[in-house]
């Protein structure tokens, strides 16, 4: 997220940023993720093997070609639990990371320290209370 805690715009992600998509990829490998179905959508071909993707939808009646679709984040969270899964990292966008965060326990962030025009399509990261999080490690990129 950008230093207003952009996502996105209707355009779609403003920075192109290797160590990031890096950071990210080797977060993720052999992880169960939840998407957005419209974030599903975009990353469509980006997953491999070793992933297990969860696509938060209101709408059951459709199966993705990788992983399987979610009504809930509690739903998420009890098929992790029912596989004994150790983690699920939520992916995004903004709608899915504002279900997730209640039930989040650790946030893994890039923060950017630049501001990005944004047009009216704008998404952001959902507020969080900083006194409710401690901060673990930091580092650049
Ligand atoms: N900068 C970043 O790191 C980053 C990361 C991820 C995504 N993004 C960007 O974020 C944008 C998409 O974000 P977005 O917020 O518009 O969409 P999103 O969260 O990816 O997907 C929204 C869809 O997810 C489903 N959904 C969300 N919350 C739900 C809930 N509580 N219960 C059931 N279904 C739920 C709905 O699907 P149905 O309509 O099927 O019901 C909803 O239309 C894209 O532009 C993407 O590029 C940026």
């Amino acid at each position: 997220m950008d230093q207003n805690h952009l996502l996105a715009d209707s355009r779609g992600i403003p920075w192109k940023l290797p160590r990031d998509a890096a950071h990210f990829r080797s977060y993720t490998r052999g992880k169960w993720l939840l998407l957005g179905r419209k974030t599903f959508a975009e990353m469509h071909g980006w997953f491999d093997a070793s992933h297990t993707p969860l696509v938060l939808s209101s709408s059951c009646g459709w199966h993705p070609d990788i992983g399987c679709v979610v009504a809930s984040v509690p739903q998420a969270l009890a098929m992790g639990e029912a596989a004994a899964v150790p983690e699920i990292v939520c992916c995004g966008g903004a709608q899915t990371y504002a279900a997730a965060l209640p039930y989040a326990d650790r946030m893994v962030l890039t923060m950017i320290e630049h501001v990005y025009p944004a047009d009216t399509g704008a998404v952001y990261f959902p507020k969080w209370n900083p006194s409710e999080w401690q901060t673990l490690s930091e580092s650049s990129l």
